[in-house]
């Protein structure tokens, strides 16, 4: 079907020619799911949960679709409104779906529906034992973070991600989006959000971080994730970010068969750094979010 031709009278029709549109939950888990049914066979579903950290950090109930999956985009649209329905009821004040860049059917959909672009990502990929890691530049120290290092470092993670979409999409304060980076850092650390986190050091001041950890193997491969790497601006332009991937790389290499780190297409400075480490793109995804608060 073509998207011009999607309009609520197709979806009337869809609805009225499917057995059941149904939503199943909240669940113990606090997930939430639109299943739609034709003859007992599964044409849609869309899955929602609350995201914790963020709904108490900024003090509104914020969900996030995990998973979606639909026949068509007339499909997509049934199910995406049947859940948009359940998390009003849930008290939702913002809804957030990130999608793989080729999802063109449920993009339109989310559009048609009011959601709205915040963040276009990139994920890069390199396999240790297929490509050497490069060698770390030399006169930048690095090693494993220190309590005291991380605290010196926190400001530096309040000010330096400003192409992140809790900074690009309104919903967001700015001085909570400050504080979510500093707790992100601070339980990368403390918290075990990382396995391990590196800082660079110039004498006693600590100038920059990489986090790494292994996450869940997929289909075999162990991969490792760095989801933070920043240098204080001041430092920036002296090869300390290329230290720190090369570091962080080299303690991936006996660990993971995959190391990927995402960040903005628009953040050309990560994204050249990524490609001059070796990393090669590996996948695109767009995030859109919808507000809830006083939307029909
Ligand atoms: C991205 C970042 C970590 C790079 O650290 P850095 O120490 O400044 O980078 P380096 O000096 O090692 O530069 C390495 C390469 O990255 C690229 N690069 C770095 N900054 C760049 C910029 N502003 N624009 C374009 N390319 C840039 C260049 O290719 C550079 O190599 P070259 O100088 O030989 O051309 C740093 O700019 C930063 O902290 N940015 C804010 C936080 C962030 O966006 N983190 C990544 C997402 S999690």
């Amino acid at each position: 079907m073509r998207l011009e031709q999607l309009t609520s009278a197709a979806v009337r029709d869809l609805q009225s020619r499917h057995t059941s549109a149904v939503e199943v939950g909240p669940l113990a888990d606090g997930a939430l799911h639109a299943v739609l049914l034709r003859d007992e066979r599964l044409e849609g579903i869309s899955s929602v949960v609350r995201s914790a950290f963020d709904s108490d950090l900024f003090g509104a109930p914020i969900f996030r679709v995990t998973h979606a999956a639909a026949v068509d985009a007339a499909a997509f649209e049934l199910v995406h409104r049947l859940m948009l329905d359940g998390v009003r009821r849930a008290g939702a004040r913002q809804l957030v779906r990130r999608i793989d860049a080729a999802s063109f059917a449920e993009l339109w959909t989310l559009q048609r529906l009011g959601f709205r672009i915040v963040d276009i990502g990139v994920t890069f990929r390199l396999a240790p034992s297929e490509q050497a890691p490069p060698d770390p530049p030399g006169g930048v120290e690095v090693g494993p973070a220190t309590d005291r290092q991380i605290a010196q470092l926190l400001d530096t993670a309040t000010s330096i991600f400003r192409t992140s979409h809790f900074y690009v999409d309104p919903f967001y304060p700015e001085e909570q989006a400050n504080e979510l980076h500093r707790r992100w850092l601070s339980n990368c650390h403390h918290g075990g959000l990382a396995d391990v986190v590196l800082t660079s050091r110039e004498g006693d001041v600590a100038t920059g971080f990489v986090t790494c950890k292994v996450v869940a193997a997929a289909e075999g491969r162990r991969i490792g994730d760095i989801a933070l790497v920043g240098v204080h601006r001041q430092h920036q332009g002296k090869r300390i970010g290329t230290a720190l991937v090369a570091h962080a790389l080299r303690w991936f290499a006996s660990r993971c068969d995959d190391v990927h780190v995402r960040t903005q297409a628009i953040n050309y400075g990560a994204v050249n750094l990524y490609e001059k480490c070796g990393f090669r793109l590996l996948a695109s995804d767009i995030t859109l979010s919808k507000g809830l608060e006083g939307d029909e």
